[in-house]
């Protein structure tokens, strides 16, 4: 997951969801409410732990992870799940928004609930030393999406062998994309999901322990975007200043009033960042450039924030470069690189799966976290519908499975991919449950 809506389209209409809200009404009145029959979920994580079945998520994360694929080319991850799928006789939609993948289990009807795994990996060199690693060279599941796609397969395997007492259809979605080029948004434009009312995903983290997971109601990832600006002006001698437009001094200018944005137009209690990342200008010691070319990330906790900030980081850099007599543009690259809106996790979701989780794992390893910069294109899912997003540890000091997401050193504790599969399989029974008539 990484940084990045487009400034053009609105934000799609909520769906409003009566049964869910009826559903959440009689879960609070209720002290044991069956849906949550531990047993089940139960036996879904020991299902998911025997030895069997851990060996064939293992070595289908580790066939995955060996063979990472960048963004929108995840051809043959897309071919390993499909094959998979064909062999478990699950029927699927493919494909979708390029490599994606949607498949379908249970009874063909409503109500129909959305889990999602990721399949993209980074442009990065794996230096983590084991049997497994990364076989392409600059490219690497550091990220977990390795992870995510098979908890995701595991799931399917779970509920493929509960199918005919499934109240209701699950649709699990391997999207494309999700490293800053909306996989998310594409594979809803193509209509696959327009039947589904809910949505659940979870993401792997290496600073909580395996066997614990945490979330949050409400925003638990920002909204982000990019930009790149190039001032012009007009280059010459650097001993004669005054024959020149100089467009370096005005790029200075620009950068040091954008630190403003956050800091004099913000409320100190809300939370934005906005972050320079490269700046090129001339080459040598004595010549003024003919322009300086600069781009960075933004970001805000609200997608509205995010349009403000767009807006403003435009103004600021097109009139800091008037006021030196240059010209500026800037471009958010919203057509190839969509802006991500903010995450929100819908209160009755997050307290659905929170509840899930806890049946699964005890209520001492579900945690409540704290909000984070980074961003998700799972936000293009809950613009559309109810969804919640979880955090999944997969921290084993033993393993050295403690560094960050986008290290290239990141390693993931594998004990986390039952879990995984388990709890996709559980918030997914417990919601038809909960929502079949
Ligand atoms: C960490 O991984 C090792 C090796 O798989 C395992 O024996 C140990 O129980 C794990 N520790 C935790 C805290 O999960």
């Amino acid at each position: 997951m990484i940084a990045t809506m487009d400034f053009n389209s609105r934000p799609l209409p909520r769906a409003s969801h009566p049964r869910l809200i009826f559903c959440f009404l009689l879960l609070i009145s209720s002290c044991s409410p069956s849906w949550a029959s531990p047993p089940s979920f139960r036996d879904f994580l020991e299902t998911a732990r025997e030895p069997q079945f851990f060996d064939w998520l293992r070595a289908f994360r580790r066939q995955i992870h060996q063979h990472p694929e960048l963004t929108f080319e995840e051809f043959k991850t897309s071919e390993m799940i499909r094959s998979e799928l064909d062999a478990l006789g699950i029927k699927y939609t493919w494909p979708v928004a390029g490599t994606g993948i949607v498949a379908a289990i249970g009874s063909g009807t409503g109500p129909f609930f959305g889990l999602r795994a990721d399949m993209d990996a980074l442009p990065m060199q794996e230096l983590v030393d084991w049997e497994y690693k990364s076989k392409v060279s600059g490219k690497m599941h550091a990220c977990g999406h390795d992870a995510h796609v098979t908890m995701l397969l595991g799931a399917a395997k779970l509920l493929q062998h509960q199918k005919t007492t499934l109240k209701g259809t699950v649709k699990l979605t391997f999207q494309p994309a999700e490293e800053g080029f909306g996989g998310a948004f594409h594979m809803l434009q193509d209509g696959a999901l327009d039947d589904v009312e809910a949505m659940f995903a979870m993401h792997v983290e290496p600073s909580i322990p395996t066997g614990v997971v945490a979330s949050r109601p409400g925003p638990i990832f920002a909204a982000s975007g990019r930009f790149i600006a190039i001032i012009k002006g007009k280059g010459g001698h650097a001993a004669a200043p005054h024959l020149t437009v100089d467009p370096v001094n005005p790029a200075s200018f620009a950068i040091q009033s954008l630190q403003l944005l956050v800091s004099r137009e913000t409320d100190p209690l809300d939370s934005k960042v906005v972050s320079i990342g490269f700046i090129k200008a001339g080459e040598a010691y004595n010549v003024i450039p003919d322009s300086v070319t600069f781009g960075g990330t933004f970001r805000s906790m609200t997608t509205e924030g995010l349009l403000n900030l767009a807006s403003r980081i435009k103004e600021v850099i097109e009139m800091q470069a008037a006021a030196h007599r240059c010209t500026a543009t800037v471009d958010f690259m919203d057509q190839d690189r969509k802006p991500y809106p903010a995450t929100l996790n819908d209160e009755q979701m997050y307290t659905h799966a929170r509840k899930v989780g806890e049946s699964l794992l005890g209520e001492a390893n579900v945690w409540e976290c704290m909000p984070v910069m980074a961003a998700e294109d799972f936000s293009f899912y809950t613009q559309r519908m109810p969804g919640a997003m979880f955090w999944l540890g997969i921290r084993n000091e033993t393993l050295s499975s403690v560094y960050p997401l986008h290290s290239p050193y990141f390693f993931l504790d594998e004990q986390a991919l039952p879990i995984g599969a388990a709890l996709h399989a559980s918030v997914a029974v417990a919601y038809l449950n909960l929502n079949s008539i």
